[in-house]
């Protein structure tokens, strides 16, 4: 008999993007570049890593739990109480513990397929019932997912813009989708991309709270902000709710340097303007430019591109990486590639490698 659940007995671990230093000493080169996590291409805000970097000598102490500064400083951009914050070791954590603490084997989620991959695999380790809903020409279909909840549903995730497809769902349909969903049910709307959007009618969800009780919205200090390999993020919403996943959490989830850093990012809107406007500029011309190369490339409002190569995308991502540049390949979307948009000579050297590889 297995020690564990037929549905933890069948995961794959996660695989995320390949590190630069694991193919430099695969290939024996110098200078990959990798365009395969969505990780900010600017770096981290120099305040950040100054608050952070403050803090080391500081690090045989346990962080400070309840991550009160970090949770106030939060509570106060966004103008909501600090009992409606939670932290969390990024968003991907938060996630997680929104399945751990609200839902059962007796319970059911739904989500978007393909959407961000932490939805189904945290459904599967807690063994719940889910329903994986296919995205209309690549945008989550929000009126079947309202139309997929079940009495027994708990928890609906929403990313916006999404991942791995970069698109998006205008104001009027999550509107009309918060509004749809069941009282009862928890809607999560994962904004991890959310300061990379720019399209007018992109909505904060922030701003839709009134519309339900039951919604977290998740944000994230890894993308925009640049501190992925800090491990923070944040949900808000209603107080009861954030007091029983804090009940749920691990003790210490964040970091000393991580809330030090994450506070004064945080304090660093200029970078994180600057971050939004290279990235503006750089998912425009890569598009333009694999559209030039005759391939299908998703709208994105986020800071990667999904691109259909119309062809079997495995030995294009691995001539890719002969050639120094890592990107992502999902094996349910088999014809495509999702690319990071990078600093601009990152993204030539994607450009030229792939002119290269599809000749
Ligand atoms: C949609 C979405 N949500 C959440 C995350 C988790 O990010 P983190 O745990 O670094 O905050 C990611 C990361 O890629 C993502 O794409």
């Amino acid at each position: 008999m297995s020690l564990v659940i037929p549905s933890i007995e069948a995961l794959v671990p996660y695989e995320g993007g390949k590190p630069v230093e694991e193919l430099e000493r695969e290939l024996g080169i110098t200078g990959a570049v990798k365009l395969a996590s969505n990780e900010n291409p600017l770096g981290p805000s120099p305040r950040a890593l100054e608050a952070a970097r403050a803090t080391l000598a500081q690090i045989h102490r346990y962080p400070d739990g309840v991550a009160f500064g970090l949770r106030e400083a939060i509570a106060r951009f966004h103008g909501v109480r600090r009992d409606e914050v939670l932290q969390g070791a990024g968003s991907n954590e938060l996630l997680d513990l929104v399945v751990r603490t609200f839902a059962t084997r007796e319970h059911h989620v739904v989500f978007g397929e393909p959407a961000f991959v932490v939805y189904r695999l945290a459904s599967l380790v807690y063994g719940v019932p889910f329903t994986a809903v296919p995205l209309e020409n690549l945008v989550h279909d929000l009126p079947a997912m309202a139309a997929a909840v079940t009495p027994k549903t708990r928890v609906v995730f929403v990313a916006n813009p999404n991942n791995p497809t970069g698109t998006y769902v205008g104001r009027a349909a999550v509107e009309q989708f918060l509004r749809a969903v069941p009282p009862e049910v928890i809607v999560v709307m994962d904004e991890a991309y959310f300061e990379y959007a720019d399209a007018p009618d992109y909505p904060s969800s922030l701003a839709l709270r009134h519309l339900r009780d039951r919604l977290l919205v998740m944000r994230t200090f890894s993308k925009a902000y640049g501190l992925a390999g800090l491990r923070v993020g944040y949900t808000i919403g209603p107080a009861p709710l954030i007091d029983y996943m804090n009940r749920v959490r691990a003790p210490f989830n964040t970091s000393v340097p991580g809330q030090a850093a994450a506070v004064a990012a945080l304090d660093d809107q200029a970078h994180v303007e600057e971050s939004r406007r290279m990235n503006s500029a750089e998912r425009v011309r890569l598009t333009q430019a694999l559209e030039g190369m005759g391939l299908a490339v998703a709208p994105s409002q986020a800071n990667f591109i999904l691109v259909d190569l119309a062809r079997p995308a495995r030995p294009v991502y691995d001539g890719l990486l002969e050639r120094g540049v890592i990107v992502r390949p999902f094996g349910n979307l088999p014809t495509s590639l999702r690319v990071t948009c990078g600093l601009p000579r990152e993204n030539d050297r994607f450009l030229a490698a792939l002119a290269e590889v599809l000749v």
